[in-house]
């Protein structure tokens, strides 16, 4: 709803307005088109290592030979934990924290010891996310965590923090795909975020804290679990219809569909369907891929139906769940995994925001009472009168 005054103009939402400049990624939502710093997300993601694309949202080029080399060093040198984190980990598995909440926790614990500092910062940041989140996999299920190992890649490295053991080459290039399709996406609600902390030149690790804050919601990251969940409640192709017209019926809205800027199919859903596809053909349980196929075709189906002026389409959560879920991953790890791809991102926003934004500080339209006045309660419960009132007596 945007309403307009004299001044100013209020949307509800912030829906379509502008609020910063960045090189870092575009969304054309009626187009259904992404593009990371410059390449069309089919073309990137599928195909680049996840330290050359956050390489990309960090310097704003992809990096040569021996720069692909120091970064993927640099990244490595940061995976290990300090104890204290490790033990506030272990403290939240005890708890039986969601793991976007422990991470919640980690995240501001990298500070300690270190001075601000933008850049390593955000290495800290995006080297260390992984074993954040895989440490906390293994540990919530009551499992030790595993030592850091240096050899291996960073997608694999996560891959091996969650199970204890060498991911293949195919289960790397499908998650490394992910976290490359993820990476970044315009101006969403947790890198507004971000962004909105870091613009009053706070430091990037307060900045990324509250990134995960805001993509914990299931409006936002938090959406893959429930996904999944509706395509296992569904469990045959058949079902689908009755299922899903009954959530309709209730009001209930179907995750993993349906986004804020894009009218069309979600580019990001198109590159994790056929990443799903590759990977499912070889090492995955075939019927699910198909189910969920079936269950994307229903439900777009029936959104048309019942919603036919928001045009919603499929978005990117609900391959993702199709995705981690033929990875191994657990429903409650995927938000957690989407902030292990997306803190390359956040954290680029925090970089361009301070290098070149302003104080992001919108106003709000205030619509409570006004002309109210203040009357202190006296102990014997007599109340005094308005200071206007004693004024004139
Ligand atoms: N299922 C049912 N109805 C929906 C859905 C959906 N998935 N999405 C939107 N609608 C309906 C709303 O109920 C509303 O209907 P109404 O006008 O009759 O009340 C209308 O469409 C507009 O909804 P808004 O929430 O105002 O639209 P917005 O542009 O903010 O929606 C959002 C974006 C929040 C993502 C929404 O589509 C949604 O809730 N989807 C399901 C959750 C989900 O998949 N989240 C992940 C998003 S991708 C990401 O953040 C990484």
């Amino acid at each position: 709803m945007t309403v307009e005054s004299e001044y100013r103009v209020m949307t509800n939402g912030l829906e379509g307005i502008v609020a910063a400049s960045t090189r870092l990624s575009e969304v054309d939502g009626e187009r259904g088109r992404l593009t990371i710093a410059g390449y069309a997300v089919e073309d990137l993601a599928p195909r680049a290592s996840f330290e050359e694309v956050a390489y990309l949202l960090l310097h704003g080029r992809l990096p040569d030979a021996t720069e692909q080399r120091t970064f993927a060093h640099q990244l490595r040198e940061r995976r290990t934990l300090p104890p204290v984190i490790i033990t506030v980990l272990e403290r939240a598995a005890a708890a039986g924290a969601p793991a976007i909440d422990a991470l919640r926790m980690a995240t501001p614990l990298l500070s300690l010891g270190h001075a601000e500092e933008p850049l390593n910062d955000a290495i800290r940041l995006i080297g260390s996310f992984p074993t954040i989140v895989g440490t906390y996999g293994r540990l919530s299920r009551g499992e030790p965590s595993v030592p850091v190992r240096a050899d291996l890649s960073h997608a694999a490295h996560y891959l091996h923090q969650l199970r204890g053991s060498v991911p293949s080459s195919e289960q790397v290039r499908a998650l490394e795909t992910y976290l490359n399709t993820v990476c970044d996406h315009g101006l969403n609600a947790s890198t507004f975020t971000a962004r909105v902390i870091a613009s009053t030149r706070s430091d990037v690790i307060s900045a990324v804290t509250g990134a995960v804050g805001a993509l914990k919601g299931p409006l936002h990251g938090g959406a893959p679990g429930p996904a999944l969940d509706m395509v296992f409640e569904i469990s045959r192709a058949d079902r689908a219809e009755a299922v899903i017209r009954a959530k309709l019926d209730r009001g209930e809205r179907i995750m993993g569909f349906g986004h804020r800027v894009y009218r069309v199919r979600d580019p990001r859903a198109e590159v994790l369907a056929q990443a799903a596809e590759r990977f499912y053909s070889k090492d995955g349980d075939r019927n699910l891929y198909e189910l969920v196929r079936a269950v994307e075709a229903t439900a777009l189906r029936l959104l048309h139906a019942y919603k036919p002026e928001r045009r919603i389409a499929t978005n990117v959560e609900f391959y993702t769940a199709l995705l981690l879920h033929g990875l191994g991953l657990p429903t409650d790890l995927f938000t957690a995994t989407f902030a292990v791809g997306r803190v390359a991102g956040w954290s680029a926003h925090c970089l361009e925001q301070l290098r070149e934004g302003r104080l992001i500080r919108p106003q709000s339209e205030y619509v409570g009472p006004s002309g109210l006045h203040y009357e202190q309660q006296l102990p014997n419960g007599a109340l005094t009168p308005p200071a206007s009132a004693r004024a004139g007596a």
